[in-house]
């Protein structure tokens, strides 16, 4: 009962910080060490995946001029030409900025952005291609750009989405999973598509094929994607993870397979997903950070692989102080003992998650994700009262 008794002001304080973890999001570098941004009112460098299960600590790298993180659908983009990470939706006064964080410097800065084309800043989903650094985004049908250029720090002049097209498919309803392998945007879940198969748009030459594209055995559904790296070039792989995790496939659009690997431990229609060449990460809703190994080279690792949680970085919980600097409450407050949150707190709710590329979540999650925290805090003090 002692212990019991000394861990209720943690849980208040808990509770009084946290808001929701897709404030936050993850990302790699072009070294491939693991980004954390926005976890409890910190940015975190925790390395390349041979540490992440080890028992240091990530390097703080929270720094001036970053973003609040406290927009509710935050998402993260590597520009591998720049080593920038193009943060976007990460700041609900602004919420048409990007923030670029230069991995190289080390530093920030904000890049205003007009969205008079008509994109809707809260409710889009998107993708940075590889080799023109310009976004593309799906919001309400419509199919919109953004030329980053080579910016690893933000342009004094203002920048601008444009409208491409209005997509060819029936759009009714549907909210878009968008993976980019080889400079085509892949859309997946597209009402009345067969399994496994993408509707596919060429991006040089801005053009919706009008078959669609089978790859193998994935079912037609919505879910989160995120693209596998290559040390050089354009991606050619993504991962697809659906919204009741089953599995993690594995799309190849050179050879036109399909490798199905195990599906996160979390099962979280509302986690986010980063891959690097050789890592899928999960940022599930209630903060917590797990990866997935893969070897480009090797089916049979792949599918050995089990998911593991990355025990090096924080789970992440997001300070509602409203200030944009490196927050004053401790962040011990949401380490302690949360650990098990990631391995017992899995979120089965049936709801549907709106998606990006890099994923997003639904605002609605806020609630979930308090009541997950909850939940998870109650059993932890159950299991510490029990045992003393
Ligand atoms: C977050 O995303 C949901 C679903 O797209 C949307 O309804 C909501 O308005 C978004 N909120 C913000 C602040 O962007
Ligand atoms: C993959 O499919 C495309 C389109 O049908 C085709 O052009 C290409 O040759 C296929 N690749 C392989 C390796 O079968
Ligand atoms: C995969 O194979 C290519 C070609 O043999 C090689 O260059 C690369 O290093 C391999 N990658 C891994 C992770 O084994
Ligand atoms: C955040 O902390 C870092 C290092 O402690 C410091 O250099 C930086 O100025 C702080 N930023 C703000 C906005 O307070």
């Amino acid at each position: 009962m002692p212990r019991l008794l000394s861990l209720l002001p943690l849980f208040i304080l808990s509770l009084a910080n946290i808001t929701l973890a897709s404030n936050s999001c993850i990302a790699f570098d072009i070294s491939w060490n693991l980004l954390a941004f926005g976890f409890s009112g910190k940015d975190y460098n925790a390395g390349t995946q041979d540490t992440w299960t080890s028992s240091g600590n990530p390097t703080d790298i929270t720094t001036q001029g970053r973003p609040p993180f406290d927009g509710a659908n935050t998402t993260c983009y590597l520009s591998q030409f720049t080593n920038a990470i193009y943060v976007l939706g990460a700041d609900s006064a602004k919420p048409s900025s990007i923030y670029i964080y230069d991995a190289t410097a080390k530093s920030w800065s904000t890049q205003d952005v007009s969205t008079d084309a008509g994109i809707d800043p809260t409710n889009f989903a998107a993708i940075l291609d590889h080799d023109t650094n310009v976004f593309y985004a799906y919001s309400k049908g419509e199919l919109f750009s953004l030329d980053m250029e080579l910016l690893k720090a933000a342009s004094s002049s203002s920048k601008s989405w444009n409208d491409v097209q209005k997509l060819a498919f029936d759009t009714d309803g549907y909210k878009p999973v968008m993976a980019l392998a080889q400079n085509h945007i892949h859309f997946l879940g597209v009402p009345g598509l067969p399994d496994g198969s993408a509707q596919i748009f060429v991006i040089h030459f801005s053009f919706l094929q009008p078959e669609p594209q089978s790859y193998g055995n994935f079912p037609n559904t919505h879910g989160q994607v995120t693209s596998l790296f290559q040390e050089q070039g354009v991606q050619q792989e993504f991962a697809f993870i659906p919204d009741d995790g089953s599995a993690t496939y594995v799309i190849n659009v050179e050879t036109n397979t399909t490798q199905t690997l195990k599906g996160p431990t979390v099962k979280d229609p509302f986690a986010s997903y980063f891959a690097s060449v050789d890592s899928i990460v999960q940022l599930s809703s209630s903060g917590s950070v797990a990866y997935l190994s893969y070897n480009v080279n090797s089916s049979s690792a792949n599918s050995a692989a089990t998911w593991n949680v990355i025990s090096k970085l924080p789970v992440a919980s997001t300070t509602s102080t409203g200030s944009t600097g490196n927050g004053s409450s401790s962040t011990g407050s949401s380490n302690s003992g949360s650990s098990n949150i990631g391995s017992s707190g899995s979120p089965t709710s049936t709801g549907n998650a709106q998606s990006s590329s890099t994923g997003s979540s639904n605002s609605a999650l806020s609630i979930q994700s308090q009541g997950l925290f909850m939940a998870a805090m109650l059993l932890i003090i159950v299991v510490v009262s029990q045992s003393t």
